[in-house]
């Protein structure tokens, strides 16, 4: 891979007691890629994502995400990275947008800027009409937007995004990916999660995780070459069976 990376790891691990979640992950992901991170429930995904974010300390090996040391450069690595947490925390007393601009504020964006950023990202998000909406009465597939647009008010370089389409309908997954391909086309890494092997698909590599370790790391592809699998339900059956 040319240049640095986006998202880097080599041996991270994680621990808890004599249980090993994370067990010595390697990976390089390259700027403007969208980057699947498959696995069961239980895999190791989302705690190797919190290390990702330097919200976990490791027990072993090293991470760089967007030019930060993660555990070292931390205010950097916060202000560079977005994060869509699995269950996200939105303020359902708050309207659209002041979810919004209190996000947006946590990372220091001041009122001009904050209001510029909401109106150019809610008609993106198609929450235009609801911004003056309480959050708490939203369709969970519109919190979900709202989500990632709190996760991308202060234009952040790589985006995590834990199981974002977890519980909505097909179309309402299929809009969410159209704006999660809108942001790499402008340049953002992003490391998804899903168990959804249909949007599987959509990333340009999938890593496949079982038991805290990446069985196969390829292009949907490459995996379906490789396992003789027909889709990527089938690729994921096979792997994780073996
Ligand atoms: N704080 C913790 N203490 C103990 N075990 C944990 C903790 N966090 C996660 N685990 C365990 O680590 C494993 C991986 O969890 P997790 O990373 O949430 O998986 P995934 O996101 O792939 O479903 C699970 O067995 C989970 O119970
Ligand atoms: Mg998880």
């Amino acid at each position: 891979m040319s240049g640095e990376a986006a998202v880097f790891a080599r041996g991270l691990t994680r621990r808890f007691g004599d249980f090993t979640a994370v067990e010595s992950l390697d990976l390089e992901v390259a700027g403007g890629e969208i980057f699947g991170f498959l696995g069961a429930n239980g895999a190791g995904k989302t705690t190797a994502i919190r290390m990702l974010c330097g919200l976990l300390p490791p027990s072993g090996g090293e991470a760089r995400v967007a030019g930060c040391r993660v555990g070292r450069d931390t205010g950097a690595l916060k202000r560079r990275i977005g994060y869509m947490s699995q269950r996200f925390s939105l303020y359902e007393d708050l309207t659209v947008l002041e979810n919004l601009e209190f996000f947006g504020g946590v990372y220091g964006l001041g009122r001009a800027e904050l209001a510029a950023r909401a109106d150019e990202l809610l008609p993106r998000l198609g929450l235009d009409a609801e911004r003056g909406r309480l959050t708490g009465s939203l369709p969970l597939g519109y919190k979900q937007r709202l989500s990632l647009g709190c996760a991308l008010a202060h234009r952040p370089r790589v985006l995590f995004l834990d199981e974002p389409t977890g519980g909505v309908d097909p179309v309402a997954r299929r809009g969410f990916w159209d704006l999660i391909y809108e942001q790499a086309a402008a340049g953002v890494t992003v490391f998804v999660t899903t168990h959804y092997m249909d949007e599987a698909e959509y990333c340009g590599r999938v890593s496949i995780m079982v038991q805290g370790r990446i069985v196969a790391l390829d292009t949907p592809a490459g995996l379906k070459a490789r396992t003789g699998g027909a889709d990527m339900q089938d690729v994921f059956l096979r792997l994780v069976d073996a």
